[in-house]
């Protein structure tokens, strides 16, 4: 029984029950998958007052991941808010108002969290050389804000792995966060199969008090699906009051094709997609290392995500990914002007794709220009503010001087380069136009 959600609903299409119940489908097939579409029934269970199949199913995730694990079928977004909703719980029981300390490349998610909760964020910028979707930093730079005496941070928030397939060393930090009492939260959409690797890099191992995983960016599962884990070693208030954060945010109409795909990757797992996964990270580190030996340069440190710093193989990150798809039928996650993103699994022939094709291409002089270096901006208001005032769109080029309203940044990779309240300046225009951002939400005058 590592399956109790999908032996319930292949048990329901055996039976033949006329569905007098949502949804309006019926079961009748127009896309294909709808005889598996069904809602809180007797015996389905009800994700957010688990009792049932779906509790069973999420003990067999818990056993996995070693920790308290909560689905949800609305991705690490949904979670996300939920983590922020527990963080200022905790907050409020001792007393205080939740201050964050947020590395700068947060998804979009965070900030509307932040602004749900109206919690006060501090960010910690990437270095000069970095991305704006990446922000390297170390224990001891976490240790130099924490040990401030002054409207110290309750909270810290990481995004690691970032889009680029950077990782944040947590053990360290989480050591940090220990001796000042800081709680540890870790955006781990990317790194729900960091748990499968022999390593134990996935942030709960690492020391994290609680994360979310997106299920479906790196286990076989629909989208959607997604996890939030909760230590061991944190609070009880966490695991006590998940299931009401994650409702509070929640649709209550949760999907149950993704309730069974959730279920199903447990089943896999546990039929050894573990030992699988390990061998194929190792065989991407090899095809890496051939292709570095050709003259690729890699951002990051995950095996499975091929993050290429094309200028530096004489292209630009867009062009790559157009000769990808134009020329060899090859789609990427995401590309911007100076990188190609490409994920990897076993359960394809992906990466001998993805080798033979990035073989093929010729290699160019380097093109040498960088992404504008973006510092700090000078807030006007608070992140909630901001995204709660009426706005109006404007052209970037009118934008100097006002305040961003709402993020409207595209996914991928849905981080802004801008936040919430803060003043446009003319460093964040040449950032905007870098990226081919046209036009910006900002607070009406
Ligand atoms: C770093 C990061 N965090 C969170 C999310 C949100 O995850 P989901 O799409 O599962 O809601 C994303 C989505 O791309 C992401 O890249």
């Amino acid at each position: 029984m590592s399956t109790p959600i999908c032996d319930f609903v292949n048990k329901y299409i055996e039976n033949d029950t006329s569905r007098l119940h949502m949804p309006g489908h019926k079961g009748v097939s127009l896309l294909g998958m709808e005889r598996y579409d069904i809602t809180e029934i007797s015996g389905a269970d009800s994700l957010y007052e688990a009792e049932g199949i779906i509790r069973k199913s999420e003990e067999i995730a818990s056993r996995i991941f070693d920790c308290p694990t909560f689905y949800s079928t609305e991705g690490s977004s949904h979670s996300i808010r939920a983590m922020i909703y527990l963080a200022s719980l905790f907050a409020k029981k001792r007393g205080e108002n939740l201050r964050i300390l947020a590395q700068r490349n947060a998804h979009k998610t965070f900030l509307s969290a932040v602004a749900l909760l109206d919690a006060e964020v501090e960010w910690l910028m990437p270095d000069g050389s970095s991305s704006y979707l990446s922000c390297k930093l170390s224990a001891e730079e976490i240790k130099k804000v924490l040990s401030r005496v002054d409207k110290r941070p309750n909270c810290l928030y990481l995004t690691s792995p970032d889009y680029l397939g950077n990782v944040v060393n947590i053990r360290e930090i989480a050591a940090v966060c220990k001796e000042y009492g800081v709680l540890l939260i870790v955006d781990n959409a990317h790194g729900a199969y960091l748990k499968l690797l022999e390593n134990g890099s996935h942030p709960i191992e690492q020391g994290a008090d609680m994360c979310c995983d997106s299920a479906h960016k790196t286990l076989p599962c629909l989208t959607g699906g997604a996890y939030l884990h909760i230590s061991k070693n944190a609070d009880p208030v966490f695991k006590n009051n998940a299931k009401d954060a994650l409702s509070l945010f929640g649709s209550t109409s949760p999907s149950y094709l993704i309730l069974q795909s959730l279920d199903k990757v447990n089943g896999l797992i546990l039929d050894g997609y573990d030992k699988r996964l390990q061998d194929f990270d190792k065989e991407c580190f090899e095809v890496k290392e051939q292709l570095k030996a050709a003259g690729y340069v890699f951002c990051g440190e995950e095996n499975t995500k091929f993050t290429l710093e094309t200028k530096k193989y004489g292209y630009r990150g867009t062009d790559f990914a157009q000769i990808m798809r134009n020329n060899h039928n090859l789609e990427c996650e995401f590309s911007d002007p100076d990188y190609a993103v490409f994920m990897l699994s076993p359960l394809d022939n992906g990466l001998n794709k993805l080798k033979d094709a990035l073989l093929s291409v010729e290699k160019r002089e380097a093109i040498c220009d960088t992404p504008p270096h973006i510092s700090l901006p000078k807030r006007a208001m608070s992140v909630r503010d901001a995204i709660l005032s009426p706005s109006e769109t404007v052209s970037v080029d009118m934008s100097l001087g006002r305040v961003l309203s709402v993020c409207t940044v595209s996914c991928p990779p849905a981080v802004p380069i801008l936040m919430s309240g803060e003043i446009i300046d003319e460093n964040c225009i040449d950032a905007f136009r870098y990226y081919g951002i046209r036009d910006i939400k900002v607070v009406l005058e």
